[in-house]
């Protein structure tokens, strides 16, 4: 596994950067390092396989050139498979793709593996864990989503909580267990206590102004919930 995907025991926020202005990239990327996060993640839509559309390599080759903060793609897309090597070629860390949106996912993990770039399978709320129990061994991380993929600022979808702590309770202690959507204050220490430690954060960061007092507070949310 790459080591930047070493799993981690203190949960870990990931800022997704949908909802930021685009026009201010540059100093948005530049307050997330400054506020002190780890990674990034960047949401890539086509409008096919989710009803919303959003960017794609390029930003990711830009953004590369900004920073060296790891950089996690989280490919919403259909045909992901199409587009696995022009996301390495451009600087992603770790790429994460739907199981929903291939056949079998098996050979697009196997390359990510062969290219040394952290694989990680998704899946919607409407999709069983056992769909990719079968995989775990292959990929790095997966990220349970809470909301249907395409947009932000969605409500928490409970139906995470009881994949995670599944998917916790029989997965390797090496795979990285993510949840995205919805995530936030209410929410984010049952992510961790079901077995999250990676918890993806948009709206919950992106709609404050100070970005390092919602990450601290939200970080420290989610450590309570180890001992809670
Ligand atoms: C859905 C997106 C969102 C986003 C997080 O496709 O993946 O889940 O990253 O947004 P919030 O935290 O606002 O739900």
């Amino acid at each position: 596994m790459p080591e930047n995907c070493a799993q981690l025991t203190r949960p870990l926020v990931v800022p997704s950067v949908l909802p930021v202005d685009l026009a201010r990239i540059g100093a948005e990327v530049a307050a997330l390092e400054a506020a002190g996060v780890d990674r990034i993640q960047w949401d890539v839509m086509d409008g096919v396989f989710v009803p919303n559309l959003s960017y794609g390599m390029p930003i990711v080759e830009a953004i590369r050139r900004l920073t060296d903060l790891p950089l996690d793609v989280h490919l919403m897309i259909t045909d992901p498979g199409r587009y696995l090597q022009a996301f390495v070629d451009a600087g992603a860390d770790l790429i994460s793709f739907h199981a929903e949106a291939v056949a079998d996912p098996a050979p697009l993990l196997d390359r990510l593996r062969a290219a040394d770039v952290g694989s990680g399978i998704v899946i919607n709320p409407g999709t069983p864990l056992e769909s990719v129990t079968g995989l775990l061994d292959a990929c790095d991380l997966l990220l349970v989503m809470s909301v249907n993929a395409g947009f932000g600022g969605q409500a928490f979808d409970p139906i995470a909580l009881d994949k995670l702590r599944r998917a916790a309770a029989t997965a390797d202690r090496s795979l990285i267990l993510e949840v995205d959507g919805g995530v936030n204050s209410e929410t984010i220490g049952d992510c961790v206590r079901a077995g999250a430690r990676w918890l993806v954060v948009g709206s919950a960061i992106f709609r404050r102004d100070d970005y390092a007092a919602a990450l601290q507070s939200l970080q420290e949310l989610a450590r309570d919930g180890l001992t809670a």
